[in-house]
Order: C-alpha cells, then structure tokens, then sequence
C-alpha cells in the first residue's frame, strides 16, 4: 500500500508511520521539521519525506501531488498535522482563531481537495479507489472548556468528512474520520508553548498511547471504516453526552483545573 501521513515528525503520525512501515506499507512522511522528519524517514525504511507547512493551502495540496508522483499511486492520505489551544471561548483572539482553523481546518479541507481527483483517477482495488482518513478528536463530538477554538476545529473536521463520505462513497473512495482521547504525545507541550498555558484536566481522563492510536488507524486503513475510535468506551460516553448535554456540561466542569 503507498500511504502519506501528514504530521509525520512526532506523536500520533510518527507512530502510525512505524506501524505501517512493520505492516510493509510504502511511505510518504510531511511535516514543517526537516531533521525530524528525516529521522523518522530513515527508521521507516526510507520512506519519502516532504517538508510542508499544512497552514499555507497551496503547500498542502502540493504536498499530496508530490507523494503521488514520488509513490505512484495513493490508497490512503492521513491528513493528521494540527496543534492545540488552551484559551476559554471568551479570551481567544480573532488571530488564534485563524491561525488555528488555518492548520487544523484548511489545511485538512485542501489535503482532501487535492487528494479526491488523484484517488478518482484509480482503479478499484480491494473494494476501494482510495481512502482519505481524517485525524479529528473526541473533542469533536463534545467540546471540553478552556479548549473552544481546538475543539471547533475538530468539530469542523469531523463535518468535513461525513460530508465528503456521503459525497464520495458511489465513487467506492472512502472517508475515515479518527477520535482520540488524550494521548501521550509532544502535542501538550507544543500547546502550552503555544498558549502560555497547559491544556489540563483534572481527574482520571482516559488516556492512550500513540502506538495504540496507531495501531487502530492501520486496522481502518487495512479495512476502511467511517470512524475510528481508538478508546472504544468514549465513543458510547461521548453518544450519551449528545443526548444529556446537561449531564455532560457537569462531568466536564468537575474535570476542570
Ligand atoms: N495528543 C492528543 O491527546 C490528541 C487527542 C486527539 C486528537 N489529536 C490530534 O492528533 C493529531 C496529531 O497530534 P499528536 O498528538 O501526534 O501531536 P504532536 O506530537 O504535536 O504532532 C503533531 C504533528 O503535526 C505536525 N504539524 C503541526 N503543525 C503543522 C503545520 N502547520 N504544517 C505541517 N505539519 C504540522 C507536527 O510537525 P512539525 O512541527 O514538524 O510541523 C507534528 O508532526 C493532531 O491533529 C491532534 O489534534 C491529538
């Protein structure tokens, strides 16, 4: 399989690029940090690294052109690169607003418009033209305070995909959209640099590694899916949240700091 991962230097994409290097898939790795990048390149036997800013649109589409023509075809693009903010919904700026959306949101919408006509132009195989999967949150289906900006742009993403899955399912191109829980990444650190703050919660809050992440976004890979939800148990959590958002409103409160 010829699979790119954006986000590929750290966390959750650096694992799954480990994961699918042991499963003998064909790699393409983006991210902004070259060093990094390369590393994790080499590990996975030499897999392409394409250095992008996924913040400007025109970089992320070429970047998803660039891993075609450097692996022939694309069976699935992981559009995973993001950050996080920890600002409550009243003290977040006008400016980290786009920047955030800039990255979590466009720059997945253009990876995806740059990836459809690719994929359309394959032939089916096993099923599938070709897969684009989507690496949202939890935070997607239910926002958490002090993360308003973050969550609405996982929110927006998971949007992205259940439309783009209805839109594209008679062409047999399938559209993954991935919910992690916390997950044992640099992605706090780079969110308090970011914020001035950490993003916290108090109690116990499922928490998972991302090799696990990993583990289960090569599962939907190997079979596609419509969402991935790594730590099974908050997906039905999250379910019963929509319905008793009072409920919820609560639980989320006590987990403050
Ligand atoms: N960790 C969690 O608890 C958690 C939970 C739910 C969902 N997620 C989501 O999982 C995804 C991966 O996060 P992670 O936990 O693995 O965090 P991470 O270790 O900080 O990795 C983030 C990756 O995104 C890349 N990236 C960030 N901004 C970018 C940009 N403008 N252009 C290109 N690449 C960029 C980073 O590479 P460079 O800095 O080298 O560019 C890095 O490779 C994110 O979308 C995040 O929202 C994480």
């Amino acid at each position: 399989m010829a699979i790119l991962i954006t986000g590929a230097s750290s966390g959750i994409g650096e694992a799954l690029a480990a994961e699918l290097h042991r499963r003998g898939a064909r790699l393409a790795l983006a991210a902004r940090r070259a060093d990094r990048l390369a590393a994790v390149a080499a590990r996975c036997g030499g897999a392409v690294p394409l250095v992008c800013d996924v913040g400007d649109s025109a970089a992320a589409e070429r970047c998803v052109h660039q891993a075609q023509a450097a692996l022939g075809r694309l069976d699935t693009v992981v559009l995973n690169a993001g950050y996080g903010l920890a600002r409550t919904a009243e003290t977040t700026s006008d400016a980290e607003w786009l920047a955030i959306l800039r990255v979590n949101l466009l720059g997945t919408a253009a990876g995806l418009r740059a990836a459809v006509p690719l994929l359309r132009a394959q032939p089916v195989q096993d099923g599938w033209r070709g897969q684009v999967m989507i690496v949202s949150s939890s935070l997607g289906r239910r926002a958490a305070p002090d993360t308003a900006a973050y969550s609405a742009s996982k929110a927006a993403q998971l949007s992205l995909a259940e439309a783009a899955r209805v839109e594209l399912a008679s062409e047999r191109i399938a559209v993954t959209s991935v919910h992690p829980v916390r997950t044992t990444t640099p992605f706090f650190d780079t969110c308090a640099e970011v914020s001035g703050r950490q993003m916290e919660f108090r109690g116990r809050v499922p928490t998972q590694t991302p090799e696990q992440v990993a583990r289960a976004m090569a599962d939907a890979i190997a079979r596609p899916r419509p969402e991935v939800w790594p730590h099974r148990s908050t997906r039905w959590l999250i379910s019963l949240a929509t319905l008793c958002p009072s409920l919820a409103d609560r639980i989320m409160a006590g987990h403050r700091r």
